[in-house]
Parts: structure tokens; C-alpha cells; sequence
């Protein structure tokens, strides 16, 4: 039995419907069951059950060889997750992480760090995913560029080696369907080429038809507009440090680990903008 957690979110959701499509017995870990339509309906297991409560982990838990863990990435709820599989006698955690390290000055990337270091502490199989950014993340500026024809960030003339998160959801399901072979590795998935924000109003112009546009902002610009659209304040800030980063390169890598681990090229942010033409447009 393969658990995963955070299984109504962008990669655990996708993980999911491909462990089942390849005939795997697949329980997902929901704190809403009322989210869980598409779980069920691609013939998961459900545990009702949240990061913050033990005693709900250990009862999802039962039976369970190996973990997808994916979550926002607060320490004491994966250690919850990872203390919960060692108690269970559970064998591999396949870990969703970030380009994590003990002296980041992002908060949420030391926090991956101390998760890492928990879990290779915990004497289980693991596997670590450090992902770049998901395009997913652009999600959040299709508002605007449906408004106005144009989005504004502080990523500067940065590139990113940006993934789609259904391809993390994929590299998780293909390492947790065979996890020995995976054992103590850390795997860097990133899409295929590298892209900055201008090279994305480039692409997305190309795909609707119209002409986007990309406006740089400042840190502080930027950070006062996250919170302006609603996001809490150490969330924004977060972002505004992570995207002072990218500006500086620090985004600007690329692997071939998607192709290696599945086969197949890692889908292009062109295509991203094709399937999710419907939010942009
Ligand atoms: N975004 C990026 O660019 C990026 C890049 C590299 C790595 N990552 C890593 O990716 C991970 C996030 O993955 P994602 O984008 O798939 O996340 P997501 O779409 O935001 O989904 C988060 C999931 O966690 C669940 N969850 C949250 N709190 C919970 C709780 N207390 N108990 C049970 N479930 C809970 C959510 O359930 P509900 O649906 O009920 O809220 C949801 O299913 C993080 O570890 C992050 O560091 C992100």
C-alpha cells in the first residue's frame, strides 16, 4: 500500500492518479473528504486524517510500504508524517522538497532542511525530490494577464528552470511504484529549458493569440502587491526572497532527471500554457 499525503494538492493529486492507473493500491491522506471526489473516483483508499494529528497518521498509516510525502513543508507536521512510518514499520518516504539549505535566507527552505535531515535521521529508505519552481506558480498571475494583458513580479531578467508539478507528481509515482532502486538518491527535477518572465509573456502571447506582457517590479513592489491580492504576510515575503533569488540565478538550473526516471522529455511551459489556456484566456 502506497500513502500519500497533501493528496488534493497540485502534485499529490497527480501522483495519485497515475500510482492508479498502474493498478497500485493507493490510499490519500485528506483532512477534507469533500475534496476528495477525483481521489475516489480514480479508485483510491481515503484516510481521513491531518498533519497535525498523530494519532489520525497512525491510522492511515496500516499497512502502509511507502510514502509520498508532499505538504506545504512545516517541520513538526512531515516529522509527524515521518515518526507516524517509522512506528508503523512503513520502508520509504519519497520526500517532495526544493533547492533546501541550512542557511537560506527563506525561512520555508531551512525548513525542508530540517525535514530532510529527520527523515535521513529516521533509518527509513528515502528519496529526495529538490524541485525547481513549478509553473503552477503562475497560476497566480493568470487574474492579471486576463485583465490586463500583462503580469508584473520581481524576477528580474532571472531564469528558471520551472517544471510542471504533474511532472513531480509523476516522478514521485514512478520512484514510489519501484523505490529500492531509489534508495538514499536525491533527484533534481526540472523541465526542459530555462525560461525567464519575459521569456513567458513571450510563450503565452504565442499561445493566446495576444500580445502579454511582463513588467518588472521591485522586492518591495512586489511583496506589497502579494499581500494587496491576499496572500499572508510571511507567505509574501517568502516569495519576495525567493524571487530576489531567482533574479540573482539562483533558479537557473536544469536536469535530466525527468527524462531518465520516466522516459519521456519533461513537459514545456508552452505546453503548460496550452492545457491550462482556459485560465489565462
Ligand atoms: N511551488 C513551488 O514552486 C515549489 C518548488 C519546489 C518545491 N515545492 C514543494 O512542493 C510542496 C508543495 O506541494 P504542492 O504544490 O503539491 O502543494 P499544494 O498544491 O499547495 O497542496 C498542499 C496539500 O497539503 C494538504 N495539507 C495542508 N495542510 C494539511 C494538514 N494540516 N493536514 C493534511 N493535509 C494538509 C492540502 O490539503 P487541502 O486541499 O485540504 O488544503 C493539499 O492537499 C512543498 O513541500 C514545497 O516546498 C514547491
Amino acid at each position: 500500500m502506497i500513502l500519500v499525503t497533501g493528496a488534493t494538492g497540485k502534485v499529490g493529486s497527480e501522483a495519485v492518479r497515475l500510482l492508479r492507473q498502474r493498478g497500485m493500491a493507493v490510499r490519500a491522506l485528506v483532512r477534507d473528504p469533500a475534496k476528495a471526489a477525483a481521489l475516489v473516483e480514480a479508485g483510491a483508499e481515503l484516510a481521513v486524517g491531518n498533519l497535525d494529528t498523530p494519532q489520525t497518521l497512525d491510522a492511515a498509516m496500516a499497512g502502509v510500504t511507502t510514502v509520498v510525502l508532499v505538504s506545504p513543508g512545516v517541520p513538526t507536521q512531515e516529522l509527524n508524517v515521518i515518526h507516524s512510518a517509522v512506528r508503523s514499520g512503513a520502508e520509504h518516504v519519497v520526500k517532495i522538497t526544493s533547492n533546501a539549505s541550512a542557511d537560506s535566507p527563506i525561512a520555508r527552505r531551512r525548513w525542508q532542511t530540517e525535514i530532510e535531515a529527520g527523515l535521513i535521521a529516521s533509518g527509513l529508505h528515502y528519496t529526495l525530490l529538490r524541485n525547481n519552481a513549478y509553473m503552477q506558480n503562475l497560476l497566480a498571475l493568470a487574474p492579471a494577464v486576463m485583465k490586463t494583458g500583462s503580469f508584473s513580479s520581481s524576477t528580474g531578467v532571472g531564469r528558471l528552470g520551472m517544471i510542471d508539478a504533474r511532472d513531480v507528481g509523476a516522478v514521485a509515482a514512478e520512484i514510489a511504484v519501484s523505490p529500492a532502486a531509489h534508495a538514499g538518491k536525491t533527484y533534481w527535477p526540472t523541465g526542459p529549458e530555462l525560461l525567464s518572465y519575459a521569456d513567458v509573456a513571450a510563450v503565452l502571447s504565442q499561445v493566446l493569440g495576444r500580445p502579454i506582457t511582463y513588467r518588472e517590479l521591485s522586492p518591495e513592489e512586489d511583496q506589497a502587491a502579494m499581500i494587496r491580492a491576499g496572500l499572508p504576510e510571511p507567505v509574501a515575503e517568502m516569495n519576495a526572497q525567493a524571487f530576489a533569488l531567482v533574479a540573482a540565478g539562483d533558479a537557473a538550473w536544469v536536469t535530466q532527471d525527468v527524462p531518465t526516471l520516466l522516459g519521456r522529455p519533461a513537459r514545456s511551459f508552452e505546453q503548460f500554457a496550452t492545457d491550462y489556456t482556459a485560465v489565462f484566456a
